[in-house]
């Protein structure tokens, strides 16, 4: 079974960044030198999958847009000779074929994701959160592929977190049956303070056979009086195997301030054009703030 699509959840209303974020999508805001969403659509497209299916709301059509051909800019481009810019722009619309669904209200991931149904349809599917930026040899959503055609059953990406902040994930218990990977035996989103003694939290990636649709249908508003994806897959692990798979690579919480910021400086000092300068800087500044 391959897996061909991706759905990129993109609806949220990014209340996290405002003001930035009023009229501006949050996965519009970048980092170094593209979109926070560029970093996720790569990722697809290194992974093997061209068809991304984007779950829109109102305000989102920038980031349509971002994908798109442009035909001003290129043309602008072209005859002002910039053509290093040009590749640039028009390799980001030739990077993917994309459809997108609107998702017409705000009633949380799992909402947003079954709203790909109709797009998806019997096969299975790739879930990429554009909040959660993974830098690694090999692309997160690749790895997960790999061991999808092993064992052919849903796989949720999972990290070890500190105890003090499982409440703000999607929790899974599972007993581990090779090194990394785990056999999930219950799913808890944002579990209060005792509830589990699991530390392995979901992180934005997930590979799901289509049965979650039925079990979307079977689930009741969660936390925050949302449809949570989380609790269709515990529906989901009573009816199928489900995987939870500790990836290899750094994991950045794009959606929140501070790891926004993190995310930043890492790419930054890893990019090939500032890198180097980059570092001097941030070396320097690190003398002053001690000196
Ligand atoms: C969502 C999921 C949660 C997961 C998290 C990862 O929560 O509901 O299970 O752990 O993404 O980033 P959100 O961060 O959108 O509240």
């Amino acid at each position: 079974m391959k897996i061909k699509k991706a759905v990129l959840p993109v609806a949220g209303l990014g209340t996290r960044f405002l003001p930035a974020t009023k009229a501006i999508p949050k996965e519009m805001l970048t980092i170094v030198d593209r979109p926070t969403i560029q970093y996720i659509v790569e990722e697809v497209v290194a992974s093997g999958i061209r068809e991304i299916v984007f779950i829109t709301a109102a305000g989102k059509s920038a980031i349509e847009n971002h994908f798109d051909y442009s035909f001003e800019l290129e043309t602008f481009l072209a005859q002002k000779g910039k053509l290093d810019l040009l590749r640039e722009v028009r390799g980001i619309s030739r990077l993917i074929d994309l459809v997108s669904v609107r998702q017409k209200e705000p009633l949380g991931l799992g909402h947003a994701v079954k709203a790909s149904e109709p797009v998806v349809g019997n096969q299975p599917f790739a879930v990429l959160l554009g909040d959660d930026l993974v830098d690694s040899d090999v692309p997160c959503a690749y790895q997960m592929l790999k061991i999808f055609d092993e064992y052919e059953e849903s796989i949720v990406a999972v990290q070890r977190v500190p105890q003090e902040e499982t409440h703000q994930y999607g929790i899974v218990e599972a007993v581990e049956v090779a090194p990394g990977l785990h056999k999930v035996e219950k799913l808890i989103e944002k579990p209060k303070r005792g509830v589990t003694k699991s530390n392995l939290a979901i992180i934005g990636r997930y590979v799901l056979r289509p049965e979650i649709y039925s079990c979307l249908s079977r689930t009741l508003p969660g936390i925050g009086g949302e449809i949570q994806l989380t609790d269709a897959l515990n529906i989901l692990c009573k009816e199928r195997t489900i995987y939870a798979y500790e990836f290899q690579g750094k994991r950045f919480d794009a959606g929140d301030k501070l790891g926004y910021l993190k995310a930043t400086v890492e790419y930054a000092l890893a990019h090939p054009e500032v890198g180097s300068s980059f570092k001097k800087y941030l070396q320097n500044l690190i003398k002053q703030i001690e000196g």
